[in-house]
């Protein structure tokens, strides 16, 4: 098969921290899986300038970026089927951060989770809105739209709380294309339903801000005692305990087959003891971690190696990534001086008709949505109880453009404001022409 029609999957990890079995279980382990499938052209990458954002100890920078790497290797990603690199080799992506700044609207950023969520925390604490906020943070999801736009990625798996930047990413793509014709493909998210979220030794979910992680390769021995530190109730043993809400039966389920876990109920159920629970953890864990272990702990052992890799990886992305380069360049304006300049908006005059599409949706309500000649949703209804309904607001729109929309602001989903600007072209173009051809 070859790049062209498969979909290409691109992901990235901040190199902050040291892998737990949250991130193996929740990101590691079905992204190695995933990356099988010979459908998929994966993408891989070591973020290690947004780790620029949270962290300012060089030394723990490099040593995540060591760790993660060679976590991901020793779980079975293999670099020679997929792209894997570190982000600072490919001096493309902040280039294209800056191409992409300039067509991201400010008011777009300032609604970004991350940047919201250290402002509103400063306003609570009667602080500067933007006390010890840095602009890296606030830049934060144009950096990582570069990353997806850069390889024309189809699909990026993550978290749920990365939804909105690959939203941001497609906004961004799609004004960038809007205006200066297309070059860049619509990134969606996907979101790994089945996947669990692991619990950690508190019972919470596990994560480095909680301080409650297992390290995915500590040694044995380290694992052991930390499996023994896993919260349980007092019941003591003989006595039958709820898997409910236990985060040692959770933990256990993420790893082990159906039988596995049915055994491990009935072994509630019948009143194993804490201490043997712990112990049927602890093994059938290190059963599937341990022969990893060992190739992680030489990969560690050989950062040279590693360095190698990373470094075959990044030139294999910048094949990519530096002709696609030259190309926005040229795009945006920024090419030789000797070059015929071509009309300066192109994609402005080649504007086709938005159309409206009108359906039912399974809770029986009436919705409907404009659509520009790219395909791409630039409003969406909320539900109608009847057709006519929709329909009326549809005509409204067709004939008053933009004059319509705080009148029917109640029946509309709100819009970032890329999209606002795109859509009010798009009804500037739609009133004019439908005054053309009353005329
Ligand atoms: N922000 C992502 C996270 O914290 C990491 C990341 C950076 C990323 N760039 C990306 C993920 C591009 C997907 C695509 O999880």
């Amino acid at each position: 098969m070859t790049p062209q029609t498969r979909t290409r999957v691109l992901t990235g990890i901040t190199t902050t921290g040291t892998p737990h079995l949250g991130n193996y279980v929740g990101a590691i382990r079905p992204t190695v899986q995933a990356s099988r499938d010979p459908h998929t052209d994966g993408f891989y990458f070591l973020a290690d300038y947004h780790a620029l954002i949270k962290c300012d100890e060089p030394a723990r920078i490099q040593r995540s970026t060591l760790e993660i790497a060679a976590s991901w290797i020793a779980s079975g990603l293999d670099p020679d089927k997929v792209t894997f690199y570190r982000q600072s080799d490919i001096p493309e992506i902040p280039e294209l951060t800056w191409l992409l700044t300039c067509v991201t609207g400010k008011g777009v950023l300032n609604r970004a989770h991350a940047y919201k969520a250290a402002v509103d925390k400063n306003n609570a604490a009667g602080h500067d809105t933007d006390a010890d906020v840095t602009a890296g943070l606030f830049m934060y999801p144009v950096l990582m739209g570069a990353d997806i736009l850069m390889f024309k990625a189809h699909k990026v798996p993550v978290g749920r709380d990365q939804i909105q930047h690959i939203e941001m990413a497609r906004d961004m793509a799609s004004s960038f294309n809007h205006l200066y014709g297309e070059h860049f493909v619509l990134p969606e998210a996907v979101i790994e339903e089945s996947v669990a979220l692991l619990p950690g030794l508190d019972g919470r979910k596990m994560s480095k801000s909680y301080d409650n992680t297992i390290p995915l390769f500590a040694p044995a021995a380290q694992m052991r005692k930390q499996i023994a530190g896993i919260v349980t109730d007092s019941k003591a043993p003989g006595e039958p305990k709820a898997t409910e809400g236990s985060a040692l039966f959770q933990i256990y389920q993420a790893f082990a087959s159906a039988e596995e876990t049915a055994a491990m109920a009935r072994a509630y159920a019948e009143g194993i003891g804490w201490g043997d629970a712990k112990h049927m953890l602890f093994e059938r864990i290190d059963r599937e971690i341990a022969p990893m272990r060992e190739h992680y702990q030489s990969l560690i052992d050989d950062p040279a190696q590693m360095d190698k890799i990373l470094r075959a990886g990044a030139d294999k992305a910048r094949e990519l990534a530096t002709p696609f380069m030259r190309e926005l360049r040229h795009a945006v304006g920024l090419r030789s001086l000797s070059t015929v300049a071509s009309s300066a908006q192109p994609a402005q005059t080649k504007l086709a008709l938005p159309s409206f599409k009108q359906y039912r949706e399974k809770d029986g309500r009436f919705y409907f949505k404009m659509v520009d000649d790219k395909g791409q949703t630039l409003l969406q209804s909320l539900g109608f109880t009847t057709p006519k309904e929709a329909g009326q607001a549809i005509a409204r729109l067709q004939t008053e453009g933009a004059q319509a929309l705080p009148s029917l602001s109640d029946a509309l989903d709100t819009l970032s404001s890329i999209a606002h600007q795109q859509l009010l072209s798009n009804l500037e173009l739609l009133t004019s022409n439908h005054g053309i051809s009353q005329k």
